[in-house]
């Protein structure tokens, strides 16, 4: 089967598994045609899918005004008025979903990690290329302007060459020993733990600012080997168990050594339980010339050591503006803040665009390929004791 509209008048969505990120994206969905009033295929939300048993689906269609709700994600996938097709459910169903969605010839926008391991995500890239469609895979931070101007700054030679590139994803939302041993604890679930669901971001973003990495050489732990069974609905990251524990398989921290093509050196960290650090999440870059900084946490600054000498080089901060990737889209002058959504707004821009043209627009199912591959030479690595290269 193909895709099912080469360039609608509005492309019809579903969306499958509506919790933190499910809502993220309609709401991205449902603002793209304020945001890009002249982008064709402004999306509809027709349909939702989530089997949780609580109310969440009443309050899609209420609050977001989804025409149909479904319990079973089949149901959604086999309908012939849907155009694409969010899959925002946990880690343990976007293989069979998205699968399922591009054999049905519908466009795909999948939350990272795509599967649950490389093997898995290549399914699904398989899937998307033999069916025709277009794919988006959730690697927001790209989006964000400062780091279009930082990838702008490196490839125009601002920087020099580039040597050094360290990036951290700090966060503390297992930081709670009571915390409930949720699917994102069990490998079965989850297929592993920062690395697919944090270490993934860190990988694109080096990626697409720097370039290609080409070797890693890994170090795991896991900090609360154990936690409570999960009462009740276990969703988002905040649950608290209680009573019986089980154990937790998979890593609370990540920390890598990384070799890029071009000859870099890069060191990424990455933890789940360190306290104090909420979206600690940034890069930092030097060249031969120049160095760059960015932080999550103050999205719209870019911190730039440029155009000086080799010592005592300050750096100045930069408050990004409409000259720097898609800001224009969301505010009209620097330093007036964006938000994590509207990162969103712009993958969702990105995906009618790639569908609207028939070509890739923004990060793919073959991205999150290449972070799924990096991410499963790290555990390799881990295993070995070695210097790992990517399958790639
Ligand atoms: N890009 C990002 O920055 C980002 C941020 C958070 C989460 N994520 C990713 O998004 C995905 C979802 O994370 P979340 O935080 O929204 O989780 P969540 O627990 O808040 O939501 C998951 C939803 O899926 C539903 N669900 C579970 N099984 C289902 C099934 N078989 N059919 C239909 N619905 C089902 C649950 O009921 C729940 O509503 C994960 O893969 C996660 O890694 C990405």
């Amino acid at each position: 089967m193909t895709a099912s509209i080469a360039s609608p008048e509005r492309l019809r969505v579903g969306v499958i598994g509506f919790g933190w990120m499910g809502r993220v994206h309609a709401r991205a969905y449902a603002r793209l045609a304020q945001h890009y009033p002249t982008l064709a295929g402004a999306p509809e939300l027709v349909a939702v899918a989530d089997n949780a048993s609580d109310d969440r689906l009443a309050a899609a269609a209420q609050a977001f005004g989804f025409r149909d709700v479904h319990a079973d994600w089949r149901e959604l996938v086999a309908r012939d008025d849907i155009d694409v097709i969010s899959v925002t459910g946990p880690n343990f169903i976007h293989r069979d979903v998205s699968v399922a969605v591009a054999e049905h010839g519908k466009h795909l926008w999948v939350e990272k990690p795509a599967g649950r391991n490389s093997a898995e995500t290549r399914q699904i890239a398989a899937a998307v290329t033999a069916h025709g469609v277009q794919s988006a895979a959730g690697f927001n931070y790209r989006n964000a302007p400062a780091v279009e101007r930082a990838r702008q700054l490196i490839a125009d030679g601002e920087l020099g060459t580039i040597r050094q590139v360290r990036i951290r994803l700090l966060a503390d939302y297992a930081a709670h020993p009571e915390g409930a041993l949720t699917w994102r604890y069990q490998n079965e679930w989850s297929g592993s733990g920062v690395a697919g669901d944090l270490v993934s971001h860190g990988i694109d973003l080096a990626r697409y600012v720097v370039g290609e990495v080409e070797q890693v050489f890994a170090d795991t732990a896991i900090f609360i080997p154990t936690r409570p069974l999960p009462s009740g609905v276990a969703t988002g990251h905040g649950s608290r168990g209680s009573g019986e524990h089980g154990p937790v398989e998979n890593e609370d921290y990540l920390a890598v050594l990384l070799r890029f093509q071009d000859g870099a050196r890069g060191v990424l960290e990455s933890c789940r339980t360190a306290i104090g650090e909420q979206c600690n999440y940034g890069i930092e870059i030097h060249g031969d010339r120049g160095s760059l900084a960015w932080d999550f946490r103050r999205m719209g600054e870019l911190q730039t050591s440029l155009g000086q000498g080799y010592e005592n080089a300050f750096y100045r901060t930069e408050f990004v503006g409409v000259e720097s990737g898609e800001f224009g889209h969301y505010q009209p002058a620097g330093a007036i803040a964006m938000s994590y959504d509207d990162l969103k707004v712009i993958e969702a821009g990105r995906l009618v665009r790639s569908i609207l043209t028939g070509g890739p627009v923004g990060a793919t199912i073959h991205d999150a390929v290449i972070a799924a591959d990096l991410v499963d030479a790290m555990l390799e690595s881990v295993e070995t004791g070695t210097w790992t290269r990517t399958t790639g």
